[in-house]
């Protein structure tokens, strides 16, 4: 067993750097740094209420599992689910509906599903079959706290839940409908799920016999399917619960494509250089496990720059929100920055 972890999930002044979207700095004494600093303390503060929303969803999902579900399955669900994960597309979700001039409340089913899915495909990239990982959230993984089976039967429950979770909720039954469809093709064999089968397929083949072009193509489409579908969906999901205009989803997704990969890259850049202190997850296995990574492919710093632009392409993506775009914006400039 791994000692009491260190890494806390979340956000973070230090986490966001030290300037305001608009480049102002956040310490400092005169009037504009105050107010940018304000902007921040009021970003961090949404950040965590939104969280403990989302966080009372799941547990509330949880409790009205009834006697049929097994002991043993509820908790490990509840271990996987509950633990100190960042909320990163819950949180993506409740900000687009907020962004397009939803309320919140309207998005948390959505948010809660998104969180399902995500830990679900967690609980099975980290199984012996798949990245055969121990640690996950600081803490032992699934397989390894229950056994495989007991993971593999978690992670199947959580999908069901999901969608349950949007359907139970307060959102109109058309804009149900659209958020279980977007939730579905994000998942299922043309999304996430598709994304890791070619994760799993590329750590097989013999990289010294593509070409770089093809190594490209292959690595754009394992991250834009693996994690950037997930992350897409959060935020067009968030769209749907608010009521986006076709104009508005359009702005959304062009965000939310970007950020997505943008995020894979950096996941691939703090597996080379951070620690499983700060992540708490083990670092360092990519190339152990030979998969097909931005680092190894392009190199850390040209990785670093590709990261960027992303990010810089999802900031000018929601420049039409306005004002309302502030957390969108300063939340792809924490995936940038994110050291865990
Ligand atoms: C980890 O996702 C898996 C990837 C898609 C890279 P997160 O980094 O969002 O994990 P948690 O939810 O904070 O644990
Ligand atoms: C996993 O990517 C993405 C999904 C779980 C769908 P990784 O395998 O890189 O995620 P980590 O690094 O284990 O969190
Ligand atoms: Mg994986
Ligand atoms: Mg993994
Ligand atoms: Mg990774």
């Amino acid at each position: 067993m791994p000692s009491e972890p260190k890494h806390r999930a979340g956000l973070s002044a230090a986490s966001l750097g030290s300037e305001s979207p608009n480049g102002h700095p956040v310490s400092g004494s005169n009037g504009r740094e105050t107010a940018a600093k304000d902007g921040l303390d009021a970003f961090l503060g949404r950040w965590k209420a939104v969280a403990s929303d989302v966080e009372a969803t799941l547990v509330a999902a949880i409790d009205r599992l009834g006697d049929d579900c097994p002991a043993r399955l509820r908790e490990a669900i509840a271990y996987s689910l509950l633990a100190p994960g960042k909320r990163l597309r819950p949180i993506l979700c409740v900000f687009a509906c907020e962004a397009v001039g939803g309320d919140s409340q309207a998005a948390l089913g959505p948010a809660a599903a998104l969180e399902m899915i995500h830990c679900y495909s967690l609980i099975h990239d980290d199984l012996p079959a798949m990245d055969d990982d121990d640690l996950r959230r600081g803490r032992p993984t699934c397989h390894i706290q229950f056994d495989e089976a007991t993971a593999i039967l978690a992670g199947d429950a959580l999908q069901p839940l999901a969608f349950e979770t949007i359907l139970r909720s307060p959102l109109p039954p058309h804009a149900a409908g659209e958020a279980c469809l977007a939730l579905a093709k994000a998942a299922g064999s043309e999304g996430m799920v598709g994304g890791q089968m070619d994760d799993l397929l590329a750590e097989k083949r013999d990289s010294a016999a593509m070409s770089l072009d093809e190594q490209k193509r292959w690595l754009d489409a394992i991250h834009r399917r693996k994690t950037g579908a997930m992350i897409a969906a959060s935020v067009l999901m968030g769209g749907i619960a608010g009521g986006a205009t076709q104009e508005q989803r359009a702005a959304l997704g062009l965000y939310g494509r970007a950020i997505g990969i943008a995020f894979q890259i950096v996941d691939d850049l703090l597996d080379v250089e951070s620690t499983a202190e700060n992540t708490g997850k083990a670092t360092g296995k990519d190339s152990v496990r030979g998969k097909l990574t931005f680092p190894t492919v392009y190199g850390i710093p040209a990785s670093r720059e590709q990261a960027r632009q992303w990010v810089s392409q999802a900031i000018d993506a929601v420049a039409p929100f306005g004002e309302a775009a502030f957390p969108l914006k300063r939340l792809a400039q924490y995936i940038l920055d994110r050291s865990n």
